[in-house]
């Protein structure tokens, strides 16, 4: 390894012996399965959040995040390999800082880089040599170099002799039981050759393969050319949908037989719209971006309309199939079948089930949910409590399938329910002409 600083050979040491001590700032859905990864590894880890809640629950070995099974927590934290905190302080005894704050987008659809300007002053605070700063959240190209890194350097240390900076990608796709974060490989770009050979030595002592690459902004880039190629394939393979619903195709079939091609095509399926912190967000990092010189990102801004109209399109197709049994959709009763964005996890955040029940209300529908890992529902002026899915199949005029979770019983729904309009092609084995798809 050609790192050259005194600071950088005693940081690749504690590295490789596992003696350094590693901070991760953020502990949600990124961060905490990261910090697990690490204390499993061998290494002390301190876990940083600004919620105290979240703080007092880890340090009780209480897990709040489904990936990290509860007695996995435990076992580190009472083991003393992990442990929480609100006190910032903390860093100057820390060797590595991952960051993993949210990146979330303003109404205007501008990035809020409010949580990352928060966590790297904190970091500059107790900032000193022999330190590898990361930052994790996803963000637009530029942000490592021009934002974090000008913040850092104010403490009067430079980077790639006495700190390390460097920007990887975090790729954990929440409830998926194949890839977890230490099979998942782990793009890293730092500022200077010595940030990124102490970032991959870092990741490779916990993770399984590691991609070093160039620059931070190439690093930042991979992220969001990764969720900017869904978001476009998903808003292709919806205007799909919109174009086999007028001309009374099966979109469902027509991908099924297009995916027995062996080369060239991969499947995307349309959905009622995007939800989650990444697909429906990161894309407008990289638009917000390219806009300052002088480029229009014309794809994102056309996915993002077509994929911001499915709610919109499957409130009406509900309005549609209501009337064909002569009932109007204001003062009926339709069931939300699952409303995490996606299948089998509990995460709720731009889920495309909000929009559809704020829009189902607002033409006067009575609306009630179920989901088995979603026990509460809080919209914009009150909160709905999850009801029991079978239940209300019998009762509601009409059950919409959101979210596919599986362990669900959709025989019986199909069996008890009057009408039902499926937005994920769930009851594709439960032919019954109770049911209409997308
Ligand atoms: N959730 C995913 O599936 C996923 C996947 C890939 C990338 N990402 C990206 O990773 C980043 C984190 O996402 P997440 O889903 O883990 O978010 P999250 O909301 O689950 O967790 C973020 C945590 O950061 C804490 N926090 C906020 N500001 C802080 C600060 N200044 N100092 C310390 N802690 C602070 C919050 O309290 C929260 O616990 C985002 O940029 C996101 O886009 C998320």
């Amino acid at each position: 390894m050609q790192t050259t600083t005194a600071s950088a050979t005693a940081l690749e040491e504690k590295i490789k012996n596992r003696t350094a001590r590693v901070g991760i700032i953020g502990l949600g859905y990124v961060g905490l399965p990261l910090a697990m990864e690490f204390a499993k590894a061998g290494f002390s880890v301190t876990g940083i959040d600004i919620q105290e809640s979240k703080v007092s629950q880890l340090n009780r070995g209480e897990s709040y995040v489904q990936d990290v099974p509860t007695d996995t927590l435990r076992k580190w934290v009472s083991g003393g390999k992990f442990r929480a905190t609100s006190d910032f302080s903390v860093i100057l005894d820390l060797d590595t800082i991952n960051i993993a704050v949210p990146t979330p987008l303003r109404k205007t659809k501008d990035p809020d880089m409010s949580y990352i300007v928060s966590a790297c002053q904190e970091t500059a605070k107790y900032l000193g040599p022999g330190k590898l700063v990361i930052l994790e959240s996803t963000t637009y190209p530029g942000t490592t170099d021009e934002l974090v890194l000008p913040m850092l350097e104010a403490s009067g240390w430079k980077v790639g002799e006495d700190f390390f900076l460097c920007f990887s990608p975090e790729r954990v796709d929440p409830g998926n039981p194949q890839y977890q974060t230490a099979n998942i490989p782990k793009v890293v770009g730092g500022i200077t050759p010595a940030c990124t050979q102490l970032g991959a030595l870092f990741y490779a002592q916990a993770l399984e393969k590691v991609v070093p690459v160039s620059s931070t902004r190439v690093a930042e880039m991979v992220k969001l050319l990764e969720n900017t190629f869904r978001m476009i394939n998903i808003g292709l393979v919806n205007e799909m949908a919109l174009m086999c619903d007028r001309m009374g195709i099966n979109v469902w079939e027509v991908i099924d037989a297009a995916a027995t091609k062996p080369f060239g095509f991969m499947p995307f399926y349309p959905g009622p719209g995007l939800g989650g912190h990444c697909i429906p967000i990161d894309p407008f990092y990289l638009s917000w971006k390219t806009k300052q010189s002088g480029i229009e990102a014309r794809f994102i801004e056309l996915a993002g309309y077509i994929n911001g109209q499915m709610p919109h399109f499957v409130v009406d197709k509900i309005q549609d199939a209501l009337n064909d049994h002569s009932k109007p959709l204001k003062g009926s009763h339709v069931h939300v079948l699952g409303v995490a964005y996606k299948r089998n996890i509990d995460d709720v955040r731009e889920s495309p089930a909000l929009d559809v029940i704020l829009l189902l209300e607002r033409r006067g529908t009575r609306v009630t949910y179920s989901d088995p890992f979603v026990p509460t529902l809080r919209l914009d002026h009150h909160e709905l409590t999850a009801q029991d899915p079978i239940a209300m199949a019998g009762q509601a005029d009409c059950v919409v399938i959101v979210t596919d979770h599986s362990g669900v019983d959709y025989a019986a729904i199909v069996e008890r329910a009057k009408l039902i309009f499926d937005a994920r092609n769930a009851l594709k084995n439960h032919p019954s002409p109770k049911i209409v798809r997308l």
